[in-house]
């Protein structure tokens, strides 16, 4: 199996990254970044998504053009803190549909406890990508995608913009199918599960609530 990891290192979305990482970013900077960024990774996420010829008249002729193939791309967005790549990546992808998968981490424990899940219908003709900035333990990234893959949809792309050896091992020995895409892979995960040097709490970050 795969286990297809996809670093985006392009340099405009590595520089807002680095914006991002500083902790004397503003949430309205923060906010405004993650936002282009998402925009930005939608670009790269879609690269490979099937495309189909369909028929179209320009005003002088008729002609065969390619657009993305199948219903809808949804977005699945984990709770909270995925709700902040929506804005850019509808910018990119308007018709997407969007769904929401309710997750918090037991600090104890770490581990992800659902407690939402709500998709658009037809998930099998659908192309799903998965939203959560951070990819850190792991572990609600492979409940989210367990989840998932119980409405069987056509394809399933994990997207996040750091992430770290443990959260990727965790994260492909659960789905070594789903390929993830990031910006970046940082050193390691510190005792309370967050990345470092990483960019701090993510959720936090994005809606000011610290
Ligand atoms: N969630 C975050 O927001 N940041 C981390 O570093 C890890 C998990």
């Amino acid at each position: 199996m795969s286990r297809d990891v996809h670093i985006i290192d392009h340099p405009l979305v590595q520089h807002k990254l680095t914006l991002m990482r500083k902790k004397d970013t503003s949430t309205k900077s923060f906010r405004e970044l993650v936002h282009e960024l998402s925009a930005l990774l939608a670009y790269e996420l879609t690269r490979d998504m099937p495309m189909q010829q369909i028929e179209i008249e320009t005003p002088l002729e008729k002609m065969m053009s390619p657009v993305i193939d199948g219903k809808k791309i949804v977005l699945a967005s984990i709770l909270r803190a995925g709700n902040g790549f929506l804005d850019g990546m509808l910018q990119v992808l308007p018709g997407a549909r969007v769904g929401h998968i309710g997750l918090y981490r037991d600090p104890a424990t770490l581990k992800a406890v659902e407690y939402y899940f709500k998709m658009p219908s037809g998930m099998e003709e659908r192309d799903v990508i998965v939203l959560d900035p951070m990819l850190a333990t792991g572990n609600s990234a492979v409940a989210a995608v367990d989840r998932l893959k119980e409405t069987h949809p056509r394809s399933i792309r994990f997207v996040c913009l750091v992430t770290c050896p443990q959260g990727i091992k965790t994260f492909h020995d659960a789905h070594p199918d789903v390929p993830i895409y990031t910006p970046a892979v940082d050193r390691e995960l510190n005792e309370h599960g967050y990345i470092v040097p990483g960019l701090g709490d993510a959720g936090d970050r994005i809606f000011g609530t610290k």
